[in-house]
């Protein structure tokens, strides 16, 4: 599959990269007001005049939203293999990469998708308890190299984020079931990579006020990309 990628095929033959749209990722523990501030984003990025494609995973074609229904829904008996949850988020990815992603940064779009890889790595990863080397196997099969060009890691305590997500009032979904120390090493594991790769990952102080939150996105994305 990785042969056929034009990404790959222009790094490998040495030349600059030949997609000109950018993709930009929204990460965070549920509750950290990642969709208000996707809206920012797009909303920025479309008054510069660019074609803005917003979408999400699990999810953002037909088939993929299936995919996410069955790892969101908490009811039945049997309960979700760990193995088989990863498994799914990454046929999930396979088939957005395939219909939604490419295809709009190859025609020059930006892509602005809230969540990507970087929940695998906190939710299967440090949540499930899967190790990372065998998430970042399947994230050289199914991506091929391609990663982020900006992620905007919102971040704020747990007990914060699962107030606010309480106040909602919503039934939690299989995910947001989990209790304080499935989030704790949920957040965790995004700060490390965070740590551990700040030219593409901002951490966002998301637990202030939301016209603050708003202002320092702006600012990332004013020093960060330059459309
Ligand atoms: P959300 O989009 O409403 O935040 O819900 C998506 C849920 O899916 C969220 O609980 C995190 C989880 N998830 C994973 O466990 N792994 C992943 O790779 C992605 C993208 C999401």
């Amino acid at each position: 599959m990785c042969n056929n990628d034009p990404d790959r095929i222009a790094r490998g033959a040495g030349e600059s990269l030949k997609r000109q749209g950018r993709f930009i990722t929204l990460e965070g523990s549920e509750g950290v007001g990642k969709s208000t501030n996707l809206a920012r984003v797009v909303a920025w990025l479309e008054a510069r005049g660019l074609e803005v494609v917003q979408t999400r995973e699990p999810g953002g074609t037909p088939r993929a939203e299936a995919i996410r229904r069955l790892l969101l829904d908490p009811g039945g008996e049997e309960p979700l293999d760990t193995d088989a949850e990863l498994l799914l988020v990454f046929a999930a990815r396979a088939q957005h990469l395939a219909r939604v992603i490419r295809p709009a940064l190859a025609r020059g779009a930006w892509v602005v998708c809230d969540r990507f890889t970087d929940a695998t790595f906190a939710y299967q990863g440090a949540g499930r308890g899967i190790d990372p080397a065998r998430i970042a196997e399947l994230e050289r099969f199914v991506q091929c190299g391609l990663a982020p060009d900006l992620t905007l890691l919102l971040d704020m305590p747990v007990e914060a984020a699962r107030e606010r997500l309480a106040e909602r009032g919503a039934a939690p979904d299989r995910f947001e079931r989990e209790g304080g120390e499935f989030f704790t090493a949920v957040r965790r594991a995004y700060l490390a990579r965070a740590a551990a790769d700040p030219e593409r990952i901002a951490v966002v102080d998301a637990s202030r006020p939301l016209a603050a939150v708003g202002t320092q996105i702006e600012t990332i994305l004013s020093r960060r990309v330059s459309p």
